[in-house]
């Protein structure tokens, strides 16, 4: 309930307004998002990188309406890119970038699909250029079967383009079987949005058992499962199923959020896995922000205590 009320928020235009305009909310934010420029994104990497960390780094934003501001993210990502390659950060995909379609113009009235593609084919190259690679997010249901299409369209040309897949609807086992071909990059998630009665899972039990279900299609496969998620339990199933698989260390990924469950994050780098972070940088950063308070009340609380203590 609380969770489908926060998400509910993360739509809502004058909340949006409200809680931005807040100075309380910074603190809270700067717990999740590395800060609002590209320097303080290269800043947080190299740090990370310096720790035995792989990143992903995503410019927050979403929902574009505007042709000209889909340009412009991409020409954000371009410039990213160029930059973590002059740092050193860039080489053999340690840190690389994940885009969300609609930043790019996936819901533009009309031409989105065609907006998107192209958009994502620059960030790919300029990705192709600087010696690393690109995640294409995945966003609410109704996202899905462009994205799928749009990722499918340029693996002609880029492929190690990675994908997510979202556990918490009932298709996802079987995109996974399509998904799980050599080569292929696939992120595997719980899912951050919520979906109708008859496209998602009803319970968290149904959502954990159908993450595990696709974590053993992804790691059984010849592809590169980039397993994203904080849960100890899905972790150590991925872990046991890994060494089942026969895989070594370097085929598949563990990842986390900036900012969530850092000391697991350092055990696993330390373990000898590989353990990506997705480092949000932006100023645009109220609807990941609310996403994740609705992942997790604790968080919720911290946000609540940091508003009060200010008044
Ligand atoms: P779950 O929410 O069950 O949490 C398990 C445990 O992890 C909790 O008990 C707690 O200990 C810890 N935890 C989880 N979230 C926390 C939080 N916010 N704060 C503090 N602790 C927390 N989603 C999507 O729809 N599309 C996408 O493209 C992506 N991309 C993506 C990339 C990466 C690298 C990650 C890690 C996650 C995503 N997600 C995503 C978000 C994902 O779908 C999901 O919402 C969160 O990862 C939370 O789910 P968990 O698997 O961690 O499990």
């Amino acid at each position: 309930m609380l969770r489908q009320a926060l998400l509910a928020l993360s739509a809502s235009g004058p909340a949006r307004d409200a809680i931005m305009a807040t100075a309380a909310t910074r603190s809270v934010v700067a717990r999740f998002v590395a800060g609002e420029t590209i320097d303080e994104a290269l800043a947080v990497t190299a740090s990370l990188a310096a720790g035995g960390r792989l990143v992903t780094i995503d410019f927050l934003g979403e929902d574009t309406t505007d042709p000209a501001q889909a340009a412009a993210v991409t020409d954000e990502y371009v410039r990213l890119l160029g930059r973590l390659c002059e740092a050193g950060l860039a080489a053999r995909g340690r840190a690389e970038v994940s885009v969300k379609p609609t930043a790019v113009g996936l819901g533009l009235p009309g031409s989105g699909e065609k907006t998107a593609l192209e958009n994502i084919r620059r960030i790919a190259s300029a990705a192709r250029n600087a010696g690393t690679t690109v995640t294409v997010d995945m966003e609410d249901h109704t996202r899905v079967d462009a994205t799928l299409r749009l990722v499918g369209e340029l693996r002609a040309d880029f492929p190690d383009l990675g994908c997510v897949i979202q556990s918490y609807l009932q298709r996802s086992a079987d995109d996974c079987r399509v998904l799980a071909a050599t080569g292929s990059r696939v992120r595997l998630c719980k899912g951050a949005y919520q979906a109708p009665d008859g496209v998602g899972l009803a319970s968290k039990a149904d959502v954990d058992m159908s993450y595990a279900r696709c974590l053993r299609i992804l790691l059984d496969g010849p592809g590169y499962p980039m397993l994203a998620t904080h849960d100890p339990r899905l972790i150590s199933i991925a872990a046991a199923r890994a060494g089942l698989a026969g895989r070594d260390n370097d085929s598949f990924e563990y990842q986390m959020l900036y900012g969530i469950r850092p000391g697991e994050q350092a055990r696993l780098a330390a373990s000898g896995a590989q353990m990506r972070v997705y480092v949000p940088y932006g100023s645009d950063w109220y609807g990941y922000l609310v996403r994740r308070l609705a992942e997790r009340p604790a968080n919720l609380m911290f946000f609540l205590r940091a508003l009060s203590s200010r008044r």
